[in-house]
This record gives structure tokens, C-alpha cells and sequence, in this order.
């Protein structure tokens, strides 16, 4: 950590690197961005000012960075950070103030596969604060070294004294330096820390945490701001329906996919992991399906979900229609709206939209149009989907129900939560990567919607 002798200051927005400390970046034009930052740290790019000429390595003599991850002993976030923490990886865990950040990563703090130290530095909460929270989690911790400052310099001495394998900075907003150049509290105080904080990463075995808030009328100045410095973005929200689920997704990883998602409740002993999220955003009910809804089976990352989508169609109150719909796109309902229209003769345009998704889960996936398009059917028509059904499919404008990824796993998941038919699209994709046979009884393909429609609702 010790400063070099040698060193230039960098503008951690744009990377423009300057012989001396200036006020605002002569590149970008970013105040107060300017840090020092030691020649050797700065990283591969842009280091044609250091001693002797760059040099560039054949990258097959490149040693890769697999089996450097440690596993963090929370299974759904390793799953979402691509199958553990990668080592000289910097994570950032943003969400919303009281939502389990700290709770998290305590709880992987405690759990990582590790012999090595894990530092643990808060610069909100006091040492009590962390250790009452640990022993509500049942945390005995004798491997987790706490400091709560958010001086940068002396987390740094800490850093340099302890030699952890961990180090989680609860939170970024927080750190703070005599050597920023501009008042403590302000963005670019939080970028010039965590910036020398991943500098350190970098070069160290070790793998840093940051927390971060987000407030809702400042996005900008929190997360945002250091997304592009650091390796992975997580982001931890909640469900808003059912008040203890929460979901970890990823916004960026550089060692995994971005279509994973961790899900947990939040209980009496922190976060726990769900046994079978398939069932999560189900609702049991009694006897027959009321209209309006239906059960749309769609991929998150590599699980299959089932999924309960509710549509209830009144007339409209304005003269226009209006869609509300928070957890599927409300443009992407529109547009299902529009196809029913158009190919079914069945008036939406004159009626207001409510969609909803049991549990609160938010679905990007398109597998679920063609469960969208029945519900939203049913529930204009008032005749239910029958029971036990399953759907998977994509809607085309042309009211095709094109082939769909991962349709094997997806009917296979359907029949072991008791569904016993499914509404497909009439082929799987060409590119059906697990070259996985479809289930020995055929699910009902349909072509197009008209189709999908006599099938489900024409018994
Ligand atoms: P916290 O991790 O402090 O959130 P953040 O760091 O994102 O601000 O979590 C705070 C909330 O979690 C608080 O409302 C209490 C609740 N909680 C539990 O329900 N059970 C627990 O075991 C713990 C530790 C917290
Ligand atoms: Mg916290």
C-alpha cells in the first residue's frame, strides 16, 4: 500500500493520467477527479509514461485466473457471482438502505471457504453495532477482524497489518481522504478511495466487498459512480409484495453470467437460501383457477421458474388505456395486448391493463409472452385457463408463438411441480444446446396464438 516514489495523477472518470495534481481533468472535464495514483498500479493501459517502453505478452503465456475463486458458503451468491468470489476481483452490493447488505456480507464473511483473515470495515455502525448483528446471526467470528472508520489511509494501514483474504467496506459512501482534494461526503471523495482501494485489489490475493446505498433520488451518486471501476455490480432488491424475499442480481460481472439471480428471505437469523424457488411464485389455491390467470414457466439464468401471471382487463377511466405493470415491461404487455388484438379480434385497446407476477419476481425473459397473452385472454373473456397448466413461448407480431430456448428443462420442471400440460411453442430452438430430448409425452405445441387459444380454451 505504501505510496512509490514514481507516480502520476489519474483521473479516475476517464483515466487521463497527468504529471501533476490538477483541479479539473484537462481530458474530460471532470473536477476534483485527479488522483495519485503509483506508476506501478496503474494498471496495463495508458502506461506509456513509465520507466522503459510498455511491453505487450503473447497471451498464451498468460496464466489464467481460474481456480482463484473462493467460495463464499452462501450458495445463491456464489451463483450469481459465477461460482464464488474471484480473488483480485473488486464486488460491488448496492440496494436500498435496510435492505441486508450488511447482513450479507457478514454472513459470507463468515462462511467463506477461507483460512485466511477477512477484514470487516464499517464506517456506519460501531464495532457493537456489528458484533450484536453477528450474534443474532449466530456469528462467532474469530476469523474476522473489525475496523469502523472510513478513513482511507487508516483502512489502509489495517489492510497492510492484518493481510486479509477478504476485505468488505460497509460502506463505500463512507470512506473518505485527506488526500482527495475536495470535501469529505462528496462523490469524488468516495471514487478516489474505492479507486485506490481496487488499485490495491488488483495486485493482492485477496478479493474487496463494497457496499454501496441507493437512495431513490440519488442513483447517480451512488452505485453508478463506481460501476465501471469495479469487476462485478451486484444489486440487492426486494420483492415489495412478499416482504421477506429478496433477490441479488447481477448488472455486471466480469466472471459470470448477468442472468443469475440469488434468492433469499430474510428471516429472524439473517438471510437464508430457499429450498425450491419453483414454488415461490406460485399461490396454492383451492379448486378451480379464477380468470385471468396463468402459469408461465421461464428461465432465470440456469433455473427454471413457475411463475403465476394475474391480468385483470377494466374499462378505461381516461380516454386513453393505460398499462400498469411493475414487474413485467410494460411496453412488452402493450405489445401482447396489440397481437391479441390483432389476430383474436379481442378488444384491449379500450381497457386499462393491471399486470401482476405472484412473489414479486420481475421477468425479462420473452418465454413468458405466450403465459402474458393467456392470462391477459382469460381475463378479458372470463373463462379460466384449466387447471394444472404450464405455458412457455415467445409472441411474434405476426401472432406466431416462435420456438423457445431450454424447452426440455422447462417441461421437466413443470411435470415434477404436478403440471400436467403444457403449452409450448410447436418445435424447440434449433440451438437447443443440451441437445436434451423432450419428455416422452409431447407437451401441446402450438404454431401461433390462435392455436394457443383453441387449445387452452376451446375444451
Ligand atoms: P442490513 O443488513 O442492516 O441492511 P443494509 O446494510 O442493506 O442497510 O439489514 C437491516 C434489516 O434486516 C433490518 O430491517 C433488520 C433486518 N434483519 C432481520 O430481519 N433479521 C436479521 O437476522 C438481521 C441481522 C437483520
Ligand atoms: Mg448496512
Amino acid at each position: 500500500m505504501k505510496k512509490q516514489k514514481a507516480f502520476v495523477f489519474k483521473c479516475s472518470s476517464c483515466g487521463h493520467e497527468e504529471p501533476k495534481w490538477l483541479g479539473r481533468c484537462p481530458e474530460c472535464g471532470e473536477w476534483n477527479t485527479l488522483a495519485e495514483t503509483p506508476i506501478s498500479s496503474r494498471g496495463g493501459a495508458g502506461g506509456s509514461a513509465a520507466k522503459g517502453a510498455p511491453q505487450s505478452l503473447p497471451l498464451s503465456s498468460v496464466d489464467p485466473l481460474e481456480g482463484t475463486r473462493v467460495k463464499s458458503g452462501i450458495a445463491e451468491l456464489d451463483r450469481v457471482l459465477g461460482g464464488g468470489i474471484m480473488k483480485r476481483s473488486a464486488i460491488l452490493v448496492g440496494g436500498e438502505p435496510g435492505i441486508g447488505k450488511s447482513t450479507l456480507l457478514l454472513q459470507a464473511a463468515a462462511a467463506a471457504d477461507t483460512k485466511g483473515r477477512i477484514l470487516y470495515v464499517s464506517g456506519e455502525e460501531s464495532a457493537g453495532q456489528v458484533k450484536m448483528r453477528a450474534e443474532r446471526l449466530g456469528i462467532r467470528g474469530e476469523r474476522i477482524e473489525i475496523f469502523c472508520s472510513g478513513n482511507l489511509e487508516d483502512i489502509q494501514a489495517i489492510i497492510t497489518a492484518v493481510k486479509p483474504i477478504l476485505v468488505v467496506i460497509d460502506s463505500a459512501q463512507t470512506l473518505f481522504s485527506a488526500e482527495a482534494g475536495a470535501a469529505p461526503g462528496t462523490i469524488n471523495q468516495m471514487k478516489y478511495c474505492c479507486w485506490e482501494l481496487v488499485s490495491w485489489v488488483k495486485e493482492h490475493d485477496a478479493a474487496l466487498f463494497f457496499t454501496a446505498h441507493v437512495t431513490k433520488d440519488g442513483i447517480i451518486s451512488g452505485p453508478k459512480s463506481l460501476e465501471h471501476m469495479v469487476d462485478t455490480v451486484l444489486y440487492f432488491e426486494d420483492s415489495s409484495q412478499d416482504g421477506d424475499t429478496r433477490f441479488l442480481r447481477a448488472a455486471k460481472n466480469r466472471f459470470g453470467s448477468v442472468d443469475e439471480i440469488g434468492i433469499f428471505t430474510m428471516g429472524e437469523k439473517g438471510l437464508s437460501t430457499v429450498e425450491d424457488p419453483s414454488l415461490l411464485f406460485l399461490v396454492r389455491r383451492e379448486g378451480a383457477l379464477p380468470p385471468g390467470i396463468a402459469t408461465a414457466a421461464v428461465l432465470e439464468g440456469s433455473r427454471t421458474l413457475l411463475v403465476e401471471i394475474q391480468a385483470l382487463t377494466v374499462p378505461a377511466k381516461g380516454s386513453m388505456s393505460r398499462v400498469f405493470s411493475d414487474r413485467i415491461d410494460s411496453a412488452r404487455v402493450s405489445r401482447v395486448a396489440a397481437v391479441l388484438e390483432k389476430h383474436l379480434g379481442l378488444r384491449l385497446s379500450d381497457q386499462d391493463l393491471y399486470i401482476n407476477v405472484a412473489g414479486g419476481i420481475r421477468i425479462t425473459e420473452v418465454g413468458v409472452e405466450l403465459a402474458l397473452a393467456c392470462a391477459l385472454y382469460s381475463g378479458r373473456t372470463g373463462i379460466p385457463v384449466p387447471d394444472k397448466t404450464a405455458i412457455a413461448g415467445e409472441l411474434s407480431l405476426a401472432g406466431e408463438v416462435r420456438p423457445l430456448r431450454r424447452l426440455p428443462g422447462r417441461v421437466r420442471t413443470a411435470r415434477n411441480l404436478g403440471f400436467t400440460k403444457f403449452l409450448s411453442p410447436a418445435s424447440p430452438a434449433e440451438d437447443t444446446a443440451s441437445g436434451e430430448a423432450l419428455p416422452a409425452a409431447l407437451p401441446d405445441g402450438v404454431r401461433n396464438i390462435k392455436e394457443a387459444v383453441k387449445s387452452l380454451f376451446s375444451t
